[in-house]
């Protein structure tokens, strides 16, 4: 009986002291299984005297290998919660953290403009069109009523390209000095109505100062329609001058000359002081522009006007000088 307890008293403290569920396992079959410290002392049973003591101790042996199995049990249970518990710790989320985002950076000046003056047009019913940089003295200049030598090149400080295409001269080509050009490849691209803006970027040897820059951006409008009058331009104008500056900016038309309009005109814009700004040059289609588009005058009239993004964006922004968008530094950028 002495060993029967000594075993099972054994046997409880090694599971006691078992610290996972591997080693739970490997005591069920050391303590429990055939050959376990237990069952073995029933092998002995038959040992003993009297069978009142057999009937005692195999007694004392079941309710020992009992003990055993449900103190197993248990403790199992007590190291499962405790794993399971780990692992939860261990794989727990926490949906409270605060990540730090990357810093967003946003559209340079001349890009909000640019993109404003789009939807704006867009608005009013005017589709997006673009052309080339790199333009054909033709396009640029000739087939806008300006034909070699005529002084009127002499507006547009204009840098050319060391390049001929097949059959040409070098000096034919140029990098556009305005988005003139688009009108040109629009109309030879398709029959009218033409509702087209067609914002970009244009080059002239000007020497920067607070209102030029050698690069800068331009966009361009073409209306060509059956009936199209002055009036439609001066409407135009003033119903764009208000859905991008505000109901309290007007617009006026002043005379003006472009080799490719005719009449031609200058548009200021009325800002809430009461001072005027020039925003761009504007004019009805010059009929020997239409003629170079393919389009016949007689059937088809229309207006054209171009302006200057950036000088835009400085207004809207109240920058004072245009260089100050292109150079870049950071603190300048970041308040806008
Ligand atoms: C033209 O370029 C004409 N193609 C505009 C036009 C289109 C007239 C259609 C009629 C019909 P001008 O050279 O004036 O015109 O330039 C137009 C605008 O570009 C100017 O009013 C100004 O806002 C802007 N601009 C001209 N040169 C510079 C420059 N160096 N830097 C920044 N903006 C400029």
């Amino acid at each position: 009986m002495a060993d029967i307890s000594a075993a099972r008293g054994a046997a409880l403290a090694q599971i006691e002291a078992a610290d996972s569920l591997e080693s739970i396992a490997a005591l069920d079959t050391q303590l429990l299984g055939k050959k376990g410290s237990i069952a073995q002392l029933k092998t002995k049973l038959g040992g003993l005297a009297t069978v009142d003591e057999k009937k005692a101790a195999g007694q004392a042996v079941n309710e020992a290998m009992q003990a055993v199995s449900s103190a197993l049990a248990a403790r199992r249970v007590e190291l499962g919660t405790a794993a399971t518990a780990a692992r939860v710790e261990a794989e727990r989320l926490d949906l409270t953290e605060f990540a730090v985002k990357p810093e967003r950076g946003h559209a340079h000046l001349v890009t909000q403009s640019w993109e404003r003056l789009e939807d704006v047009f867009i608005g009013l019913g005017f589709q997006v069109a673009e052309g080339p940089e790199v333009e054909t003295d033709w396009h640029n200049f000739e087939a806008l009523n300006m034909p070699i030598g005529h002084p009127a090149r002499g507006e547009w400080d204009t840098l050319f390209l060391d390049h001929a295409a097949p059959g040409e001269d070098v000096g034919r080509t140029v990098l556009r000095t305005h988005t003139s050009p688009v009108q040109i490849r629009t109309m030879l691209s398709g029959m009218p109505p033409i509702y087209i803006v067609a914002p970009g970027r244009v080059f002239r040897r000007d020497t920067p100062d607070a209102t030029h820059m050698p690069v800068f951006h331009q966009i361009e409008g073409l209306v060509v329609d059956r009936d199209i009058t002055m009036a439609d331009l001066a409407g135009t104008i003033e119903a764009f001058t208000k859905a991008f500056f505000g109901a309290d900016f007007s617009s006026r038309l002043r005379p003006s000359y472009f080799p490719f309009t005719e009449p031609s005109a200058e548009f200021d814009i009325q800002r809430p002081d009461g001072s005027w700004l020039e925003l761009g040059g504007c004019g009805m289609v010059h009929p020997n522009v239409l003629r170079h588009g393919g389009i016949d005058p007689e059937e088809w009239s229309g207006f054209a006007f171009g302006f200057g993004i950036d000088r835009m964006a400085v207004m809207r922004h109240d920058v004072a000088d245009i260089r100050d968008m292109f150079v870049n530094d950071i603190r300048f950028a970041e308040q806008f």
